[in-house]
């Protein structure tokens, strides 16, 4: 699905983010399965991630991001009449973590739903939250996106185990005077779903039910590296832009040689690049928020700036959002 917004203008006036306390090092990680901080940085270029405790649940994390991104928005609560959670790691399937989050938030007028398309859950949602905002069902929506992998993961699993971390953002969307999303492209490809998959978390593998996460690196590798650049280069196409007008670029934080690859793939130079998987590893739905809550907090999210975000993940799925930024500003 691609498409253009065509001049409806709507747009992110706040955002904002939370990670829990506590940070694993690469080094930490060794009383777990047989790697080093060597193997991690050098195949990753991730250096620490923060792993949720015992107690904490997706909307334990989601909640304080939510908080911040109505504050950052100047929005009180019960003006949200749309909350999406996009997430692989609901507090359970059902009550929804954004049915839980919108009665804890207390939004008494908003319709809410969790959305799942892994890691690329944060693109798909705000791409459906500007649909329903522009063709007039909702006037102030939540998306936040978020995941806590450190429930999911198999801890002794060292393929899968040194790359997750756990996180949260969420932003508003309303209409703006100027500026907005400008176009959105969206795709799936579930025949190759068994790369990255989950198969005990539903109605099929029920009986045996494997609830840790299963993955072919290398194949996820060559389908990341693929996407990355083919969703960037649809959506600007559709929008009649070019990669060298793109500002500021926020790609799905998975792996560092995979952004290095698609960014030079695309063209785009190094300082145009968000990058803090060295600190987060990859979180999920949480990544391009996390991703653009540094951007704006190191200046880069100016008013007029053309910014990229292209995800990917477990479908496998993969999307990306092209914004003219309206606001600058984060409550971290
Ligand atoms: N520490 C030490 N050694 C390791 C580790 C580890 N943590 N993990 C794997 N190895 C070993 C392997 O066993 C292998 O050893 P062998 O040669 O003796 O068999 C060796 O390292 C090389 O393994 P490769 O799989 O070839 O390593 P590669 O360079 O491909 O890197 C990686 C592996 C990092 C997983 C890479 O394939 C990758 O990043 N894939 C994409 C993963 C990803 O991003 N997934 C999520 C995206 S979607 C979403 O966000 C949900």
């Amino acid at each position: 699905m691609k498409g253009s917004t065509n001049g409806r203008r709507i747009g992110i006036t706040g955002l904002g983010v939370h990670v829990p306390e506590r940070v694993f090092t690469n080094k930490d990680l060794e009383q777990y399965v047989d790697t080093s901080d060597e193997w991690i940085v050098e195949r990753t270029g991730i250096r620490e991630r923060r792993f949720a405790s015992e107690e904490e649940a997706l909307t334990d994390i989601a909640r304080p991001a939510a908080v911040a991104a109505l504050e950052n928005s100047g929005t009180r609560a019960d003006e949200i009449d749309l909350l999406i959670c996009a997430t692989v790691t609901p507090d359970m399937m059902f009550p929804t973590s954004a049915a839980i989050l919108a009665d804890e938030l207390v939004m008494p007028e908003a319709a809410a739903y969790d959305l799942l398309a892994g890691c690329t859950g944060f693109v798909y949602a705000i791409a459906q939250a500007y649909g329903m905002l522009a063709g007039g069902l909702a006037k102030k929506a939540l998306v936040v996106g978020g995941d806590v992998l450190s429930k999911i993961l198999d801890w002794e699993d060292r393929s899968t185990l040194v790359l997750f971390g756990d996180g949260a953002g969420a932003v508003v969307l309303e209409r703006v005077d100027e500026g907005g999303f400008l176009g959105f492209e969206l795709g799936a490809d579930g025949g190759g779903g068994e790369n990255l998959w989950l198969p005990g978390s539903g109605s099929r593998h029920f009986e045996d039910a494997d609830r840790l996460v299963k993955m072919n690196g290398r194949e996820v590798f060559k389908f990341a590296t693929r996407v990355l650049v083919s969703s960037a280069e649809a959506v600007l196409s559709e929008c009649g832009r070019s990669v060298d007008e793109v500002d500021v670029y926020v790609p799905h934080q998975a792996n560092r040689r995979i952004i290095d690859h698609a960014a030079r793939k695309l063209g785009i130079p190094d300082e145009k690049v968000v990058i803090n998987v060295d600190r987060y590893g990859n979180t999920s739905s949480g990544s391009i928020p996390l991703a653009l809550a540094d951007a704006a907090l190191d200046g880069r999210l100016r008013e007029g700036e053309l910014v990229l975000m292209t995800g990917m993940g477990a479908g496998l799925t993969w999307g990306s959002a092209l914004i003219e930024w309206n606001r600058g500003g984060v409550a971290a």
